[in-house]
């Protein structure tokens, strides 16, 4: 008896990991705290160490360490993995539209689907009978390498799939690192004296060759699925949507055309989103949807006829760097940017461009007056990437680093770091960044507040801090210029609305150093109150997950200013929400919900299930009754499939359950 409850402990603790698992690395949406499912992991661990013999090879314990090596093996693929043919411009996606239309009765009716291109790397996964059991690289097509091992650590990849899925499935996607991941990487081997990564496509593929899994488990890698080979839906769109189901992560950003000029409109409209994401992209998949007109349209060497990739031209521009403007942020640290002569770069002008720091300037010896290369690889603002040195006519001049603040005329300093800082605490420039900052999409969100408004409140005296924002009136609001009735009433119930934002909101706004929007998120959630977590010592805050000692010295020092303990003070009288009391368990509808399992679910087992409704929220009964609110029916449901009929009580299958549990209703 005890030896069956610790393994129905042991199962339903897989199924909650599983779940917060797909949150945190497919949905990009976690709800709870990294310490929250540390402990999961430890207590299944716990029961595993117990009970080796039954540890399954699905388990999330099992991603790395598992059972075989990396061997890096050939394996000759199911099918061939294809490539792309590529092209740069609007008239070779004309051609190649007709090249489809030509290949198919006249007449037919042709959808195409668009997607991002990712740059990563290729691979196929294996699932048999929803267990992930093999993973290759394209290698030559036909051949590719063993990498089963180190893909298994990948946390977006599944291990069990969930949903309808069939007995054998081959999906292919990308392995790709993320940006963040990569700059990390990049900065973690710099400080180690290694070679960093030309860029984030080699970093994942140098990751995805380790010989030691727990290198790559390390790596951050991630994995978007693109295609299905064996098991495929009849059209492709429909597979996509299909692998969704089954846990995979898709691109939000694909779409269904049925016109060329539609599919040039997406092409157009993508190159600029893609730089706000988060991964790297070189490009637009254009792809038949209908999987019968694939099958007629073949393919040629290695490049299916029915798909083909447009390639973006790279962005860069060159112009004249004018000027160097000196401004200082939030922090007090003055940050250069070039003042450039307008240019156009994708599709928008730029006049302006990041040049991040003095040292930066530096290396790349610039000089006012110098031809630049701009580009906007990744980023949203460009960067200048060179200088054209060999076109210098000798009349350009060399950068002269401010010795006063050119916001306040205080003098600056430079320590041993690369920042240069205004010495002055109380700069004009720190209250209105700092309440820009505050008012911020990611912070306390306060629509129509952007950085113009905050400036002209900053200037006509009615704000120095944030607590003065909720003191505003009508009044004062309608004397600012371009401020009409309607906007200052506007923009005083964006600010009204603001007071019940969550605890973490208010953290991140308050510009602590090194607390980002993820980090005020982790403290929100462990603990709960701003009280708490001005009570919490360093070595408190330090034994958190994903919170190092800079930070905790960072969050206790600033509590520990009393000009900071007043404007917590003043925003606490303004009736600023000072807690967190967002849970997972209120915002999942099966909260409070009376559930009843019959039958043989298809992936879950009971015990799993019955976890996962209990773990948010819900009742868990055998029998039905008026007061059942679900029943949630498998193979073979019997008797109380037919009451429920009878009372009418609602019946969902496994994926409607899944659908729920995870949010999605
Ligand atoms: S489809 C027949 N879709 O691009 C299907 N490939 O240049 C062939 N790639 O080897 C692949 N994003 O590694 C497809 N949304 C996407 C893709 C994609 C990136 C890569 C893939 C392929 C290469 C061809």
């Amino acid at each position: 008896m005890y030896k069956e409850e610790r393994l129905a402990e042991a199962a339903a603790l897989r199924g909650e990991i599983r779940h917060h698992e797909y949150l945190y690395y497919v949905l990009d949406a976690p709800e709870i705290t990294d310490a929250e499912y540390d402990r999961f992991m430890v207590r299944l661990r716990e029961i595993e160490a117990e009970f080796p013999e039954d540890v399954p090879e699905d388990s999330p314990t099992q991603r790395v360490g598992g059972r075989a090596a990396p061997d890096f093996t050939q394996v000759t693929h199911l099918t061939p993995l294809l490539s792309l043919g590529n092209i740069f411009s609007f008239d070779e996606l004309k051609a190649f539209d007709e090249r489809v239309r030509g290949g198919l009765p006249k007449g037919s009716r042709i959808d195409y689907v668009m997607e991002p291109k990712i740059d990563g790397l290729a691979c196929s996964l294996i699932y048999e009978n929803g267990k992930f059991v093999r993973a290759a690289t394209r290698g030559d097509g036909s051949v590719g390498e063993n990498v089963t091992a180190n893909v298994r650590t990948i946390r977006s990849i599944p291990l069990v799939l969930t949903g309808d899925y069939p007995e054998l499935l081959d999906v292919r996607g990308e392995v790709y690192m993320p940006r963040h991941a990569f700059m990390k990487l990049n900065e973690e081997r710099a400080g180690k004296g290694e070679d960093e990564f030309a860029n984030p496509r080699n970093a994942a593929a140098g990751s995805l060759r380790q010989l030691d899994p727990n290198v790559t488990a390390k790596r951050s890698l991630s994995f978007f699925a693109y295609f299905v080979g064996d098991g495929a839906r009849e059209k492709h769109s429909e597979s996509l949507a299909m692998l969704k189901s089954f846990g995979f992560k898709v691109s939000e950003n694909y779409k269904v055309v049925s016109s060329i000029e539609e599919a040039w409109d997406y092409i157009e409209n993508f190159s600029a989103k893609r730089t706000a994401l988060s991964y790297d992209t070189d490009g637009a998949v254009i792809k038949v949807d209908a999987v019968y007109q694939q099958r007629i349209l073949g393919a040629t060497g290695k490049d299916p006829r029915w798909a083909i990739a447009f390639k973006y031209p790279p962005e860069q521009a060159e112009t004249t760097l004018e000027d160097i403007d000196w401004r200082v942020g939030r922090t007090g640290v003055l940050t250069p940017t070039a003042v450039l002569t307008l240019v156009k770069l994708s599709g928008s002008t730029v006049s302006r461009a990041t040049l991040h720091n003095v040292d930066f300037i530096r290396d790349k010896d610039i000089r006012i007056g110098d031809r630049v290369i701009i580009n906007k690889a990744g980023e949203i603002i460009p960067e200048v990437l060179r200088v054209e040195k060999g076109r210098r006519t000798g009349e350009e001049k060399e950068v002269t680093v401010p010795s006063l603040c050119p916001e306040c005329g205080w003098s600056v300093t430079r320590g041993n770091e690369t920042a240069i800082r205004c010495t002055n605490p109380h700069c004009p420039a720190l209250g209105r960044e700092g309440l820009i900052h505050f008012a911020s999409r990611d912070a306390m969100d306060i629509d129509g507040c952007g950085p113009a408004v905050i400036t002209q409140l900053v200037d006509a005296g009615l704000i120095c801090d944030a607590a003065d924002l909720f003191s505003l009136n009508k009044e004062d609001l309608v004397k600012i210029e371009r401020m009409g009735e309607k906007s200052a009433e506007n923009l005083l119930s964006a600010i009204a609305k603001s007071r019940e934002n969550e605890l973490d909101r208010l953290l991140f706004a308050l510009g602590i150093r090194h607390v980002g929007a993820k980090v005020a998120r982790t403290l929100a959630m462990e603990f709960k109150s701003i009280k708490n977590l001005m009570e919490a010592d360093e070595e408190r805050l330090a034994a958190i997950r994903n919170i190092g000692d800079k930070i905790a010295e960072s969050v206790v020092t600033w509590f520990s200013v009393p000009s900071n303990l007043d404007l917590i003070e003043r925003l606490k009288t303004a009736g600023v929400k000072m807690d967190f009391t967002q849970s997972v368990t209120e915002v999942n509808s099966f909260y409070g919900k009376a559930l009843v399992f019959t039958g043989t679910l298809p992936t879950l087992g009971r015990a799993e299930a019955q976890g996962m409704a209990l773990a948010v929220g819900a009742k868990v009964s055998g029998s039905v009754s008026r007061k059942t609110d679900y029943v949630i029916a498998g193979e073979d449901a019997g008797s109380k499939l037919t009451k429920a009929g009878q009372l009418g009580v609602k019946i969902i299958d496994e994926t409607e359950f899944l659908k729920i549990v995870r949010g999605g209703e």
